[in-house]
């Protein structure tokens, strides 16, 4: 069955840019939609690495000023997806990560910067290209929200608009004197627009005027709609209850392939999972760990952040080490959190290795070679690491939050007996509890033929696109005939 055309807006798109899962959402879940007969195409900003990826772009439109400067729209395809890039040198043509500069801070034009994204969505959806007429508009995240506003404002005839919220931290909050500079009109700062706590709200905006409202994961839909878990936003959130919907996200599974992981040191499937045994030398070789197998190595793929819970695993570690197991952590983030797991690093050599970076490659042999994945945050809309590390037969030890506790099924004593249970979870999200289960996951792991089953069980786990996409396909659905 087809479906209305869309136009998704992200601010990262990977391979193209990435800092997080919203660039692995916002890569995958196109090609995806495709093959559910939708056929998509994707706004992102023209920021330097996109446009060195696409040298043959053509140009299909000019604006003299735009937020500033000039812009000019871009038309590609690119990495399996039809692509719109937005080409503002004043904007975008900065070095390094998209949204904060050198010194570790916002840029401080971010408004200008993303509302330019979000208001040329808006001309897209309005018709600006006469060929490319969407029935759609999705935003993903505060850097696209404004995108369902300037629609709404604009009036009928519009597309209809599909706001996702990825995480609700990231709220994009900028003082009310930018309404003007916007181009929103005045009657936009009102608490069923634009306006929050006297600020312009750009996920607050968009959580409000869009048609429909999804997150990442059916049980992080629940949680957002309490005061826990709503960031100040789960009052609108309840309001808006009989517009959201929870579809959990899926990863790239040609991408996240074990058996062609070009990445890992000896690929592997679910009949050959004695294989992983060369990827767990290569990551303790790769991290400096004592090389072997008589302990369990535990990894860990993350933003070092209060969100991830990366201060909680440092609390537990010596729970760690003591129960002889080993750690391999590939992160980047807050400075205090860098440096806490270097030091951790450095008072137990080879047994706690960290390398801290964004590095793909050690990403996937983290995948491949560690014996159980940590992710223990104190919040997780989704979580894609844990689907990856299902997929690659890495027993995910997870807090049981949002997506976390969505895609794993803890090894519990019924579950083992059901022959169900493929990772561990728990709760709270302190170290105690976290120790509890770190020792419940290395029982579990010196019962060779138990843990082999949790990886079976693991590896066979439905973690890719199809079931999310036939769900985004039949939002689209009902909402074009709305
Ligand atoms: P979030 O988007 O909140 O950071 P997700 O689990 O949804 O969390 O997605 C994180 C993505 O970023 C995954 O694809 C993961 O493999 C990747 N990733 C996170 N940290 C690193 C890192 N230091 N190096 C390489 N990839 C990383
Ligand atoms: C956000 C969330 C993460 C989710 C990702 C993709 O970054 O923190 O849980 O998996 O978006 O939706």
């Amino acid at each position: 069955m087809s479906g209305p055309a869309v136009l998704s807006v992200a601010s990262e798109v990977f391979p193209l840019v990435k800092t997080g899962g919203l660039a692995d959402v916002a890569g995958a879940l196109p090609p995806a939609l495709a093959a559910e007969g939708v056929a998509v195409r994707t706004l992102l900003p023209g920021y330097p690495a996109v446009l060195a990826a696409l040298p043959a772009a053509a140009t299909v439109h000019d604006w003299p000023l735009l937020n500033g400067g000039p812009a000019r729209l871009l038309e590609a395809r690119a990495a399996g997806l039809d692509l719109f890039v937005l080409d503002a040198p004043h904007l975008y043509d900065r070095p390094g990560n998209p949204y904060v500069g050198a010194d570790g801070k916002d840029w401080p034009d971010n408004a200008l910067r993303f509302g330019a994204l979000g208001a040329v969505a808006a001309e897209l959806g309005r018709g600006l290209l006469p060929a490319f007429a969407p029935g759609i508009v999705h935003a993903h995240d505060w850097q696209a929200a404004l995108a369902p506003a300037y629609l709404h404002y604009a009036g009928e005839p519009r597309p209809r608009t599909v706001m996702t919220v990825h995480n609700l931290a990231f709220q994009g909050q900028f003082p009310a004197e930018l309404l003007a500079p916007l181009g929103l009109p005045p009657h936009a700062f009102a608490m069923d627009g634009v306006e929050y706590y006297g600020t312009i709200g750009f996920l607050k905006a968009g959580i409000a005027l869009a048609d429909r409202i999804t997150t990442v994961s059916p049980r992080y839909a629940m949680e957002i709609r309490t005061p826990e878990f709503g960031m100040g936003l789960d009052g609108l959130l309840r309001s808006r209850a009989g517009a959201l919907f929870g579809i959990l996200n899926g990863i790239d599974t040609e991408y996240w392939n074990p058996a062609t992981d070009p990445y890992l040191a000896a690929r592997f499937d679910a009949g050959s999972i004695a294989a992983r045994a060369a990827n767990k030398r290569a990551l303790q070789e790769r991290l400096g760990l004592d090389v072997g197998d008589d302990a369990p190595l535990f990894g860990v793929v993350s933003r070092l952040t209060w969100q991830k819970g990366m201060d909680v695993l440092l609390a537990a570690l010596p729970e760690l080490l003591a129960h002889g197991a080993q750690l391999a952590l590939v992160g980047s983030g807050e400075a205090e959190l860098e440096a806490g797991m270097r030091a951790a690093a450095a008072a137990n050599p080879g047994r706690i290795g960290v390398l801290i970076g964004f590095d793909e490659a050690a990403a996937h042999l983290v995948q491949g070679g560690s014996d159980a994945l940590l992710v223990p945050s104190r919040f997780e809309p989704c979580g894609l690491t844990q689907l990856c590390a299902l997929r690659y037969g890495s027993v995910p030890v997870v807090a049981r939050v949002g997506g976390l506790a969505d895609t794993v099924i803890d090894a519990n004593e019924m579950a083992l007996v059901a022959s169900a249970g493929n990772g561990l979870q728990f709760s709270p999200v302190t170290p105690e509890a976290l120790a509890l289960t770190l020792e419940r996951a290395v029982a579990l792991w010196r019962d060779r033929p138990t843990w082999r089953r949790l990886q079976q069980h693991a590896m066979s786990a439905e973690v890719g696109w199809q079931r999310p996409a036939r769900q985004y396909a039949a939002l689209y659905r009902s909402l074009a005939t709305a």
